[in-house]
């Protein structure tokens, strides 16, 4: 027998082209493990890539088999128990030979690419308690024979493209089962569980995200232990059950939403259903969202005092919100939107003090905005909107300030905006257009600087002027003030909030010119002005953005020449209508005529264009003379945040020392190779002294021929600089800008950087740095870091953080450099469905990757999105610095920020593997 089996081996071992094996020849003296070894190799031999390695040691002759990777024998027999592969990447078929380890208890290849079909050879592994194969690319029917598998315990085949009928004998014959998980496959037919069948222990049925159809099987009474029933997003249909719950006093979870369940009484009693909950007095999450179900919400709801989830959207339910809703008090999540319900919001509901997300939206709820709703401490979203509320918006809302979205939109709400408003420091999105709002923006809620993704106030009768504390909105993407009766002119300090895209301050009735601050805005992309009155010229900064898609400033004053470049050009006559004074070459537009006045609007432009050709005066805004100034205040920030209304005005950049493309030459020697002190992709890096001979000076200028759009990363460097104040992160004096030389002043930092300390040029000079200094360096690197990713202005994710780009100044403060390559992130904690897409939220650079090779994030190399983990992950991964002590210790902290995502949408289906350590712990 064992001579066969060596055969078959040698036989094997010649034709395979993946692994080159000299096997051991197995002695007799085990014929049951060379059976297995037989197994094994035939297993290996259908694996056709191997990414990881994992089957190295299966072809190394010194590993006993016993001690191969993912192989695990019986202590005692030496058989083969366990074959555990998973999330290794594999690709290939699964062999049917991994049948013939006919001792094998756990079979687990989840987590792989494996593709073909399920043998249905393993049916006959009598043995096996746990078989798990789910995420993978798996084809074809389930083998009726994985039925014969009586001692089977855990069964998970989830994420794979199974199709076809669930086997009958599944649910009849596999009596051990607890966990059962067929979801996210394309399995079709029935859930077949007749009443002949029982699985007396299932505790989990996981059968979410597949085709089935027909009714909720009664029979699933049977199965008193459950826990867990997963049946969403199916096509189920016929009554909600009345008699399988009453029977399973262990139920924690019931999911049964997106199907096509009914109700009682020709959908249109809920008791029967909620009534047989009564009993589940673990059940913490119920959902039935999206099954058009019909009936009024029932009382006996007020039972489930354990839950902590509800979700009924999406249905039909009618009538008022019952008051005993608020006895679940340990709900954090209820969704009641999309639904016909009447009557008002239950002033009871402050009693669910555990309340985190509430939607109440798109029903037909009226009355007043109890005052209750303020007083829930841990409310981070109140979604009401869609509905036909009165009254104000309560004042006491200032004591949820824990609140990060507010959506009162499309409602009847009246009265002012209660100022305390501003008290909601957490705020992200304030949707409240589409109400009879009146009065002024008070102030503090205009300086609600938290304010990310949309302020919205369209469609109200606000009026007054538009507030100058709106400019504090620096990470805000989209500020709608648009059909209200705001006056005044457009404040020039808008300019400020530079993460804006959509910017619409239609139908309202302001004067004055449109300040250039405007155009400027770096990610505008839509800006609607129409339906004012304003005036004065197109703004030379509209014509240069290279991020506008729609302008509308018809029906206005505006008057002069219409240029034709830029977003101009993609521009038809309708963005124009209606004011008499532009003419251009769009057609419908009148032509520019020839009188005096045309000249006199043609003057101005050349002009500009005659000042801005930097080639002239390089830039140059301040004069040298403030040189005496003591080094601190030539270092100070060039930006200030509270922008003074008369440099905005005058479009000036505040506080921005002049200097030119000859005094750089003059400081550094004509750019000599003696003051090189580093080059990059982007360019080389000169030392120098201003002429007022005390000011040294590091100039970078940005290499012209990199091939990367070389002003698009001076831009960024400059806005990120400019944004940034933090003392472990480089300031910037000045720039020099023309177009064939860019050029950033940054203050000479005199003990160079880290890389020169790290891996010295000289080793006879040694790195020389010291524990505590290595130490305080990665503490001050941390820091800095810590501050471009929470704490700055606009996120900043720095995408290229090694030693190179860390400086030390002279008491080895380490300051981190080099931001050309940042990206600025506008939102950060978005990646859900329902707000911006996470593209929108990173500035694309194209044909750029995205960190230095060495260095790069492993995320970033397969063309993934920048990424805060991206940072640290980098800093992790390279060996020099993870040695330094305490280094992770002191970057990982501040990762572990819970974004709002984390919590507004935890667990999801995350649960198996959870699942499954309980139960092996169970079952051993
Ligand atoms: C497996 O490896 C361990 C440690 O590497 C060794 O002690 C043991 O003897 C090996 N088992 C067999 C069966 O070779
Ligand atoms: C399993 O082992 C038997 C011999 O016991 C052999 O005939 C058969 O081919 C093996 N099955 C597979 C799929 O390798
Ligand atoms: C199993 O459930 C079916 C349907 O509810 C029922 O007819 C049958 O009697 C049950 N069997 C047992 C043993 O409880
Ligand atoms: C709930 O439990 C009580 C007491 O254990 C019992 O009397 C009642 O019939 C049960 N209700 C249901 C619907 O099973
Ligand atoms: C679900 O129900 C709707 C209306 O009740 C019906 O139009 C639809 O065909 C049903 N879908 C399936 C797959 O049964
Ligand atoms: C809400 O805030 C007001 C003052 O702003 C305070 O008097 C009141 O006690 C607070 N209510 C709760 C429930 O914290
Ligand atoms: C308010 O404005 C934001 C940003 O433009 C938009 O996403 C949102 O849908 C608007 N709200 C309504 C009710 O239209």
């Amino acid at each position: 027998m064992a001579k066969l089996f060596t055969t078959i081996i040698i036989t094997i071992t010649l034709i395979s082209k993946h692994f080159f094996v000299v096997f051991p020849v197995v002695s007799g003296a085990n014929a049951g493990l060379s059976r297995d070894l037989a197994a094994l190799f035939s297993f290996s031999f259908s694996i056709t890539n191997d990414p990881q390695g994992v089957l190295h040691s299966w072809s190394s002759p010194e590993i006993h088999t016993c001690n191969w990777t993912g192989v695990t024998c019986h202590p005692v027999k030496d058989r083969v128990v366990q074959l555990d592969l998973s999330g290794r990447d594999l690709e290939g078929v699964i062999s049917p030979a991994v049948a013939n380890l006919s001792f094998l208890a756990v079979l687990d290849l989840s987590g792989n690419f494996l593709s073909g079909r399920i043998p249905p050879e393993i049916g006959s592994l009598s043995r096996l308690k746990q078989l798990s194969l789910s995420s993978n690319l798996l084809v074809g029917a389930i083998p009726i024979e994985l039925g014969f598998l009586r001692r089977l315990v855990y069964l998970d085949l989830g994420g794979n493209q199974l199709n076809h009928r669930i086997p009958e004998s599944l649910f009849c014959s596999c009596s051990s089962l607890q966990y059962m998980d067929l979801s996210n496959n394309s399995l079709s037919g029935e859930i077949p569980l007749g009443n002949q069948c029982r699985l007396l222990d299932l505790r989990f049925l996981l059968l979410w995200s597949n085709n089935l159809v027909g009714p909720i099987p009664s029979s699933l009474a049977n199965s008193t232990k459950l826990e867990w029933i997963d049946l969403e997003s199916n096509y189920l249909s016929g009554e909600l059950p009345s008699k399988i719950f009453d029977k399973t006093p262990f139920l924690q979870f019931l999911y049964l939403s997106y199907n096509n369940l009914t109700s009682h009484g020709g959908n249109s009693k809920l008791e029967p259903f909620f009534d047989s909950l009564v009993n589940c007095s673990r059940l913490q999450e119920l959902e039935l969202a999206g099954n058009s179900l019909g009936g009024e919400i029932p009382a006996s709801i007020g039972s489930l005092s354990n839950l902590v989830q509800l979700h009924l959207e999406e249905n039909f339910l009618y009538g008022p919100i019952p008051p005993n809703i608020s006895n679940l008090v340990n709900l954090t999540y209820l969704n009641l939107s999309n639904n016909v319900l009447n009557g008002s919001i239950p002033p009871d509901i402050s009693r669910l003090k555990k309340l985190e997300r509430v939607y109440l939206s798109n029903n037909l709820l009226s009355g007043e905005i109890p005052v209750a709703l303020g007083e829930l401490p841990h409310l981070g979203l109140l979604d009401i909107s869609g509905n036909m509320l009165s009254g104000s918006i309560p004042e006491n809302f200032s004591n949820l300030t824990q609140l990060r979205r507010l959506m009162l939109h499309n409602n009847r709400l009246s009265g002012r905006l209660p100022p305390s408003l501003g008290n909601c420091v957490n705020l992200e999105i304030l949707d409240l257009s589409y109400n009879q709002l009146t009065g002024r923006i008070p102030g503090d809620v205009a300086a609600l600087s938290s304010l990310k993704l949309y302020f919205n106030l369209s469609n109200n009768f606000l009026e007054g002027s538009i507030p100058l504390e709106l400019s504090k909105m620096d990470m805000i993407l989209a500020l709608d003030l648009s059909s209200n009766n705001f006056s005044g002119k457009i404040p020039p300090q808008l300019g400020s909030c530079i993460a804006l895209e959509y910017l619409n301050f239609s139908s309202n009735a302001l004067r004055g010119p449109l300040p250039r601050s405007i155009g400027g805005l770096p990610y505008l992309e839509v800006l609607d002005l129409s339906s004012n009155l304003l005036e004065g010229a197109m703004p030379e900064s509209l014509k240069a953005s290279s991020t506008l898609k729609l302008l509308n400033i018809s029906y206005n004053n505006f008057s002069g020449i219409v240029p034709e470049e830029g977003v101009f050009a993609l521009l038809t006559m309708d963005s124009f209508l209606g004011n008499p004074g532009l003419c251009g070459s769009i057609s419908g537009m009148s032509e520019c005529g020839t009188t005096s006045k045309r000249v006199h609007s043609m003057i101005l432009p050349i002009l500009v264009t005659l000042i801005s050709t930097p080639c002239i005066l390089c830039f140059c805004v301040y004069p040298l003379a403030r040189k005496s100034r003591s080094r601190r205040s030539q270092l100070r920030p060039f930006f200030q945040r509270t922008v003074s209304v008369e440099d905005a005005e005058e479009g000036r950049q505040p506080d921005y020392p002049r200097i030119s493309y000859q005094q750089l030459a003059d400081a550094t020697g004509e750019f000599s190779e003696l003051n090189l002190i580093g080059s990059g992709r982007f360019g080389q890096v000169y030392k120098g002294t201003l002429p007022d001979e005390t000011t040294r000076i590091a100039v970078k200028v940005l290499n012209p021929k990199t091939g990367v759009d070389i002003s698009k990363s001076f831009k960024r460097e400059c806005q990120v600089l400019k944004r940034t104040r933090h003392r472990n992160l480089i300031r910037i004096i000045t720039t020099c800008s023309k177009p064939d030389f860019k050029a950033l002043v940054l203050p000479l930092m005199p003990n160079g950087s880290l890389e020169s300390h790290l891996y010295p040029l000289n080793a006879a000079t040694g790195s020389g740095l010291s524990l505590v200094q290595l130490v305080n360096i990665a503490s001050d690197i941390a820091e800095g870091i810590a501050y471009l990713h929470h704490y700055s202005p606009v996120r900043v994710i720095h995408c290229d953080l090694k030693p190179s780009n860390v400086l030390l100044d002279e008491d080895m403060t380490a300051l981190v450099s080099d931001f050309g390559i940042a990206r600025l992130m506008s939102g950060g904690a978005d990646e859900n469905n329902e707000s911006i897409d996470s593209s929108s939220s990173c500035i694309s650079t194209t044909g750029l990757l995205c960190g230095s090779v060495g260095y790069i994030a492993p995320e970033y190399g397969m063309g993934g999105q920048a990424s805060m983990q991206g940072d640290v992950l980098e800093r992790i991964q390279h060996r020099n610095l993870i040695r330094i002590t305490g280094f992770k210790a002191l970057v990982l902290p501040f990762m572990s920020n819970g974004s709002l995502e984390s919590y507004l949408h935890p667990q999801a289906q995350q649960y198996s593997s959870a699942a499954q350590l309980r139960l092996l712990e169970r079952s051993n």
